[in-house]
């Protein structure tokens, strides 16, 4: 069959490099793409969030299975569009995607039915989110309303933080969730619906901040690993009960049918584990370690939860870890560098347990790989646990890319695991 996937980051790559391996993928299709993903798919210059671009690329191509990466295009109607057109399309409709596209939607979702989450208020007045702010006091966690591309959240520690916070969030957005401040590990929890239900898929742990000791600067994901210990069977069943069924059955009371990914962001808190927010597809860099691990067919889950044929298979596991390290540009997320070759990536490649995904790459007209942007790779190992995989991948990090005076990287990526 013919796969269109879209998208051009390393976790499209990544996504790529695993629909490659199925034996229903004859044909696949990159509408975005990067110097990694035309290896491996005809990549042709598309923006995500250009709906009718892609439906008229779609007309033309008749693609079997259509797999959007990123949220935008999932958030503004894509699979709606592309179903409706009769192409089968990975990911939920517009009114699913709310679970991303709307912080307040998720939290009157989860009072309706129980799920536990923090405590919270929407807003959509600055005076009456300030009087609330005073009522609460600091800490207080402030969130504008819409997609944010994470630079939604602030965090305020004092009273005054908070009422400029506020402001600053009205800005741009003309609704925010005010919630309590909760406290504890964070971890990330996937799972697969259909109109039937969801299957369990498995846990993972990234990295928002710039730099080592989580300093610096939020950005879009420095690392990630999976499986996260705490994660436990006991656990994971817990949040299939508590918290993924729960949200399947509000959203069918509103007459509302998921399919695709949940991507719930969990906080393990003295009261136990707490909701913090859906993705509904897959993260960036997750999904670099998630791919790896994968021993099912992705097409077949894809198509399985587009056709309701999930049938509660569980999909399968490597019990090996994978450690993904970003490496971005030196200035990113603030700014980025003059593009320049990337020295070392075959190298890096040809090293054992050790795979590239590409980013914001691409190939000059000397056929030269060089950076385009912020971040710019993940390298991903592979092994029995999380630090024997870090001990092992940074070294042949420093060795086959320390030679890029444009690159940098975290060296303390999976320290949850010791
Ligand atoms: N209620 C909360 N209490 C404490 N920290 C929070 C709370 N909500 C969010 N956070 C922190 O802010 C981060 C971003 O919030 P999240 O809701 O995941 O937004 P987004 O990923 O869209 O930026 C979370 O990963 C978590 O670290
Ligand atoms: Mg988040």
């Amino acid at each position: 069959m013919r796969i269109v996937l879209i998208g051009g980051g390393a976790r499209e790559h990544a996504l790529a490099w695993k629909l490659r391996q199925s034996s229903l993928c004859d044909d696949l299709i990159c509408l975005g793409g990067n110097a990694g993903i035309e290896q491996l798919a005809e990549c042709h210059p598309m923006r995500s969030d250009d709906l009718d671009g892609i439906a008229r690329f779609c007309q033309q191509a008749k693609p079997d299975l259509v797999v959007p990466g990123p949220e935008l295009p999932l958030v503004l109607g894509l699979v709606d569009k592309l179903s409706a057109m009769g192409f089968p399309t990975f990911g939920p409709s517009a009114a699913g995607a709310m679970l991303e596209g709307s912080k307040g939607f998720v939290k009157d979702l989860c009072a309706a039915q129980g799920i536990p989450t923090a405590g919270f208020h929407r807003v959509n007045d600055a005076d009456e989110a300030k009087a609330l702010v005073k009522k609460i006091g600091a800490p207080i966690v402030l969130k504008a309303d819409g997609l944010a591309a994470g630079k939604g959240v602030i965090i305020s520690h004092s009273l005054d933080e908070a009422l400029d916070a506020v402001d600053e969030l009205m800005a741009n957005h003309a609704e925010l969730v005010i919630e309590e401040f909760m406290t504890g590990p964070e971890l990330s929890f996937f799972a697969l619906a259909d109109a039937k239900g969801a299957v369990p898929l498995t846990s993972a742990r990234d990295y928002k901040r710039a730099f080592d000791g989580d300093q610096g600067l939020n950005t879009g994901g420095m690392g990630a690993y999976s499986p996260v210990a705490q994660a436990t069977a006991r656990l994971e069943g817990e949040v299939m009960d508590r918290i993924i069924e729960p949200t399947l059955a509000g959203l069918r009371k509103q007459g509302v049918t998921f399919r695709g990914m949940m991507f719930a962001g969990l906080m393990l808190t003295e009261q136990g584990v707490k909701l913090i927010e859906y993705n509904v597809r897959f993260g960036d860099p997750e999904c670099q370690v998630l791919m790896p691990r994968l021993q099912d067919d992705l097409v077949e889950l894809m198509l399985g939860s587009i056709h309701d044929q999930l049938h509660h298979r569980t999909p399968k596991w490597s019990d090996q870890a994978a450690l993904g390290v970003v490496v971005s540009d030196r200035h990113y997320p603030s700014g980025s560098s003059d593009s320049a070759e990337i020295r070392g990536l075959a190298e890096l490649a040809s090293e054992a347990d050790t795979m590239i995904f590409h980013a914001a790459t691409k190939r000059n007209a000397d056929g030269v790989v060089v950076n385009t942007g912020g971040r710019v790779l993940t390298a991903v190992g592979l092994g029995r646990t999380v630090p024997e995989i870090r001990g092992a991948l940074l070294p042949k990090l420093t060795q086959h890319l320390g030679d890029n005076p444009q690159l940098r990287w975290r060296g303390d990526i999976g320290y949850h695991e010791g």
